[in-house]
């Protein structure tokens, strides 16, 4: 069996989901760094986090698709026989911006597809390879971290397929920690704020003054790498009463304020 760690990170080639990987390397975690179709920038994050002195492998699945998934899981299988830690990082935006009164259904499928329905039978699918390997080796405690979002629970009318999907992942997370507990494994939900990435570029000159003005409490845009040292806060291990917990990595935007 694999003597490091094992953490697949869906979605890890850019963004959020790469400075997830390279936190992880960094506290020795060997990685399936999951993408979809950019397989330079996938190789860019493995050779990084191979400096750290894991071992990195990419593998190229969408995990939307069934078949995607179970070639994800067949491929950590070979390559490590074990699995620590899941991360359900990979999601998508609207690729138009329309009000929820004319929205497509199009649109509405695929971010249901992507956010939600992958996320849901993926962690479903590792859940029970989880189940089995912690019977054989109880001295394993995995670990899964969905990435939702601050949509989860505030209303953009020009984007509700993509709130609806969060708000999922949201109830997806206190599920899961709900059904797997009894096995040892715990559930986690981190709910980014305003993050700087590619996702979030086209928007950055709405944001911008928004956040100078005081939209977040912390006046910055958040970086990938906040959301990384949240997920290392988790795997380390020191929460071990917890199921199901969210944490904000947002600036304080959750915070009522009057
Ligand atoms: N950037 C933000 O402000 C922000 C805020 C809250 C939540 N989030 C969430 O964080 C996660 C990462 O976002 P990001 O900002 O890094 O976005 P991003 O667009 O930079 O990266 C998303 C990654 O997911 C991958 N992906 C998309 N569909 C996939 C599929 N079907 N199979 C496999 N991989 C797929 C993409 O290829 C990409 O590498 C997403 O779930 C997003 O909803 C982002």
């Amino acid at each position: 069996m694999n003597a490091n760690r094992v953490a697949l990170i869906t979605g890890a080639s850019r963004g959020i989901g790469r400075a997830i990987a390279l936190a992880l390397a960094e506290c020795r975690f060997d990685l399936v760094i999951n993408y979809q179709s950019n397989l330079e920038a996938a190789q860019s994050v493995q050779s990084q986090a191979s400096l750290y002195g894991t071992r990195a492998v990419v593998c190229p699945a969408d995990i939307s698709q069934k078949e995607g998934q179970s070639k994800l899981i067949d491929f950590i299988k070979t390559q490590f026989g074990r699995i620590d830690v899941l991360v359900n990082n990979a999601g998508v935006a609207p690729a138009v911006r329309e009000d929820m009164l004319h929205a497509s259904e199009e649109s509405f499928d695929r971010l249901i597809a992507i956010n939600l329905k992958g996320p849901y039978f993926l962690t479903q699918r590792i859940a029970q390879w989880m189940i089995a390997q912690r019977q054989q080796l109880p001295e394993i405690v995995p670990i899964v971290i969905n990435i939702s979002s601050i949509s989860a629970y505030t209303s953009s009318t020009n984007r509700a397929d993509y709130c609806i999907s969060k708000a999922g992942i949201s109830m997806m997370t206190r599920l899961y920690a709900d059904r797997l507990a009894e096995f040892g494994i715990s559930v986690f939900e981190i709910r980014p704020g305003l993050i700087a990435t590619d996702m979030t570029s086209a928007v950055k000159e709405k944001y911008d003054p928004l956040i100078a003005q005081g939209l977040t409490p912390i006046r910055r845009w958040g970086r990938p790498e906040d959301v990384g040292k949240a997920v290392i806060a988790i795997v380390q291990g020191y929460l071990p009463f917890s199921t199901g917990e969210v944490i904000n990595v947002d600036g304080g935007f959750h915070l009522r304020r009057l």
